[in-house]
């Protein structure tokens, strides 16, 4: 059975890693695909001839998540191009490490607009259509530095967390109306933004993983799968993590 056969998604930044990860697993599952990229539009076009192969409908667009007016003609466009919208997956984020000692505040604040801001600039655009059709469910991508924090990391562990506080807010608003939202903390995932980590650095996080390997994106894929699926009817406010046990 095609967990997400006739649901139509958002997937905010899939043009590599995490992101196209889920859109690919999605469009497994039977889902229609809207993505979202920053600037890589050739990686973007492959992903939506490669989903668009695989029998449901894709489309990727250029939209700047930070954006509040960039992500309501997203919104928009998606709708008009899809006629529906079931599911958001808030998962465009970016790093900018370095320790309070040297940040700037132009780091703190990107990484803040791009991770944090991001999400609240999606959800109140799609709160609107999935209020009148009372029904949805919005994933957000935290992460286990959000949960536990991060030395060299403020800036990112201070937006994961502000994710996890946003959706259990948003779980809390939206609930009667049947639109569920829940966060995933994805542990040590292996895509573009971990290999800027150096090899004992990897080493070291590794060890630390009971399961004892990074996991891939498509192990963080298949928790949204749940989560996006009817199969977490019941399940809002949650943050589920997805780090091999590394938390544990
Ligand atoms: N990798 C990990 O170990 C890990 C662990 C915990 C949490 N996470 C979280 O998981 C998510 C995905 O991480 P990843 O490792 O897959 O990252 P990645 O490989 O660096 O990919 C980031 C994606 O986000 C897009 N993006 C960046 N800024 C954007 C913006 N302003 N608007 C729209 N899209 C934007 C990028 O588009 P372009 O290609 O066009 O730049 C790209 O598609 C992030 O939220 C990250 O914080 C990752």
């Amino acid at each position: 059975m095609k967990l997400l056969e006739g649901k139509t998604a958002i997937i905010t930044g899939a043009s590599r890693g995490i992101g196209r990860g889920i859109a690919q697993v999605f469009a497994k599952h039977g889902a229609n695909v809207a993505f979202t990229y920053s600037a890589s539009a050739e990686a973007a076009k492959a992903l939506e001839d490669e989903l668009n192969a695989m029998g449901i409908k894709a489309k990727g667009y250029q939209s700047n998540a930070a954006d509040f007016n960039e992500a309501q003609k997203l919104v928009d466009d998606v709708v008009a191009d899809f006629g529906a919208l079931d599911i958001l997956i808030n998962n465009a984020g970016i790093t900018k490490d370095n320790l309070l000692m040297r940040i700037s505040e132009e780091d703190f604040d990107k990484v803040i607009e791009v991770n944090l801001k991001s999400v609240f600039n999606m959800t109140k655009a799609v709160q609107r259509t999935m209020l009148k059709q009372r029904h949805g469910s919005i994933i957000n991508m935290s992460s286990v530095v959000g949960v536990k924090g991060n030395a060299g990391q403020t800036n990112y562990a201070a937006s994961k967390a502000g994710v996890i506080g946003f959706t259990k807010s948003v779980a809390l608003e939206l609930g009667s109306r049947n639109i569920r939202c829940n966060a995933i903390a994805p542990g040590f995932i292996q895509t573009e933004m971990t290999e800027k980590l150096g090899a004992d650095v990897v080493k070291g996080w590794t060890e630390n993983i009971p399961l004892k390997r990074g996991g891939s994106p498509e192990d963080v894929a298949n928790a949204c799968v749940f989560l996006a699926s009817d199969m977490s009817a019941y399940v809002t406010g949650q943050t589920l993590n997805v780090d091999g046990g590394m938390l544990t």
